[in-house]
């Protein structure tokens, strides 16, 4: 049944790989939802630190009938959710700095023997993720890109392995992620986000302020040209 109609929720949910899922800031639900009803999922959690979106949540919840399969839990981030045999956790939709400091605040999630899927879909700030995800033993097993409408958006799925990864932590990495730069859709992306850093290290050299910040950030803008160009 086509519960969800955007693209990037789709991506997300076409990376969850076990049979149990929490999705954390759920907002109106559609995700879990989406997969139960299509037999993706056998049981979901829905959580959320805003009565409001949980709301929004149990109507979609009710209104599929799911009430035996969804849980759905007030929590700032991952504080009040239960994982006893959650597979997969979803946190779509937030800042890069947002869903670090969720996983942060989540002890359980730094665990090799009972690694968590972690599906991460940050809006804004990638590459501070993508960083906060390297520092922290976080390994990108996979990473795809979507566009929807005007925009495109990155999708990550990272599991804990508790060292660094075996790739390095350079600006390769932090702005084009684990991106294939051969898909259409990835070198739009990279392409999109080359172009957003050019535009604000221009506006930085402007002022004498944030000059030297905006010639260094230049620099990577060229490292990054360099990459797309091969
Ligand atoms: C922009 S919506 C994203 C909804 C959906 N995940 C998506 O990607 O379309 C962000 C949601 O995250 C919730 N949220 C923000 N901070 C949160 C936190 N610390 N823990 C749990 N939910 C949070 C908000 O209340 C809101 O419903």
């Amino acid at each position: 049944m086509n519960i969800l109609n955007d693209k990037r929720l789709l991506l997300c949910a076409s990376f969850v790989g076990g049979r149990a899922a929490a999705d954390i800031g759920t907002d109106h639900g559609f995700l879990p939802a989406h997969l139960i009803v299509n037999d993706i999922c056998d049981r979901c959690i829905a959580a959320d630190i805003n009565p409001l979106p949980l709301e929004q949540a149990r109507n979609t919840v009710k209104e599929y009938a799911l009430e035996d399969k969804v849980t759905l839990v007030l929590s700032d981030g991952l504080h009040e959710v239960d994982l006893s045999g959650v597979s997969d956790i979803v946190i779509a939709g937030m800042g890069g700095e947002l869903i670090s400091k969720i996983i942060s605040e989540c002890d359980l999630l730094f665990s090799v023997d009972n690694a968590y899927s972690l599906i991460l879909q940050p809006m804004t700030r990638p590459w501070a993720l993508r960083e906060y995800l390297y520092s922290a033993g976080f390994e990108i097993e996979e990473e795809k890109c979507v566009r929807e409408g005007r925009f495109i958006y990155s999708v990550i799925k990272a599991h804990f392995i508790g060292k660094a990864p075996s790739y390095h932590d350079d600006e390769r990495y932090r702005y084009f992620g684990r991106i294939d730069l051969d898909d259409e859709t990835g070198s739009a992306y990279a392409a999109d986000r080359v172009g957003k850093l050019r535009s604000a290290a221009e506006g930085m050299i402007e002022s004498p302020d944030s000059r030297e910040q905006g010639e260094k950030q230049m620099q990577i803008v060229s490292k990054l040209t360099e990459i797309l160009k091969f």
